[in-house]
């Protein structure tokens, strides 16, 4: 694959699960290593748009520093940054909302679910959430932006402010394509017929012990007959495959087939491969979270190197448009 230039962001809300390591985090770990010219951050700015508390926002944004981290995100070869270090977002978007018809904006999807499910909190900024993703975009010049299914949207949007604004004051912006994770279908331990998302039990968290990991397998939902096949048998066999071995997916395949699958012994050996495939990421993460000091060195050194660009960037910006 050419060297391309890649920019994501992740919404920093709690402890990350292993669906959202297969779906999100593994994808750029690979792209980073890949060699590509990775830009990566937390949206801690568009974390504010939804209620929140100012504690447990600083605490989750360390955490989810610490994860990515940990994880291999590493800041030799990525830009890892926290968006809020870098002022020149905020102005770049105030600059889309001035390009950005309104009527855009309303009819984005997320805008429109949000405004249903924070009724009681319909701020400007969930309604200018694209504009300013838009600038964390645009502002690196990428070729590419790896986003989930939900976010996809909100790409094509940064296509159409690129496009109004090159039109309108020459071209300073390519139009980014989407890259679309791999859809993923890792399922609630609880309810396999529901993603996985993070409450209770019917998650796997990163971050949880192999005895908190082999407790939650345990109760995880199958299906009454060994051998039937069953959405909570499929999602055990999915998250096997993720994490085990060829041996361990052709034997238990078998077994299914013979009508004699040991639900217990497929939970044990999915316990044990998902401890050890975290177990080197829990001591890292750890480690991390012991030294906020560096944690904030290395956020520090990835703004430097964000704002460089960034700053080059915006000064293009105001001179087309005219800013003094
Ligand atoms: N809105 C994205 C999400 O909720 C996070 C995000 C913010 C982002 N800015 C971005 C993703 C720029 C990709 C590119 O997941």
């Amino acid at each position: 694959m050419e060297k391309q230039t890649i920019v994501s962001g992740v919404r920093a809300s709690g402890k990350l699960h292993i669906g959202n390591y297969l779906g999100a985090l593994q994808q750029w770990v690979e792209l980073q290593n890949q060699g590509h010219n990775c830009y990566f951050f937390i949206a801690d700015l568009h974390g504010i748009t939804t209620p929140f508390k100012p504690d447990e926002l600083s605490q989750n944004t360390l955490d989810v520093a610490a994860t990515y981290l940990a994880a291999g995100i590493d800041p030799e070869k990525s830009v890892f940054f926290l968006q809020n270090h870098i002022l020149e977002h905020a102005t770049l978007a105030w600059i889309f909302n001035c390009i950005l018809p309104l009527s855009e904006l309303e009819r984005m999807t997320q805008f429109k679910d949000k405004s249903k499910s924070h009724k009681e909190n319909i701020n400007a900024g969930l309604l200018t959430y694209p504009a300013l993703m838009a600038a964390d975009i645009l502002m690196y010049k990428p070729s590419a932006v790896p986003v989930g299914e939900d976010q996809t949207q909100h790409v094509e949007l940064s296509r159409v402010v690129a496009r109004k604004f090159n039109n309108r004051f020459g071209k300073v912006f390519p139009e980014p394509h989407t890259f679309m994770r791999k859809p993923l279908r890792i399922m609630s331990l609880a309810d396999p017929a529901k993603k996985m998302s993070k409450t209770g039990d019917e998650a796997i968290l990163m971050d949880d012990s192999p005895a908190e990991i082999s407790r939650k397998l345990k109760k995880a939902v199958t299906a009454s007959e060994a051998g039937h096949k069953s959405p909570g048998v499929e999602n055990l066999f999915s998250l096997l495959e993720h994490f085990g071995s060829k041996e361990e997916v052709a034997f238990f395949h078998d077994q299914q087939k013979q009508g004699n699958l040991k639900f217990s012994e497929l939970k044990e050996t999915l316990a044990k491969d998902i401890a050890v495939y975290f177990e080197n990421f829990r001591e890292k993460k750890q480690e991390l979270l012991a030294r906020p000091d560096y944690l904030a060195k290395i956020l520090g050194q990835g703004a430097d190197r964000a704002r460089t660009v960034a700053q080059a960037t915006l000064t293009e910006v105001k001179q087309k448009i005219g800013l003094l």
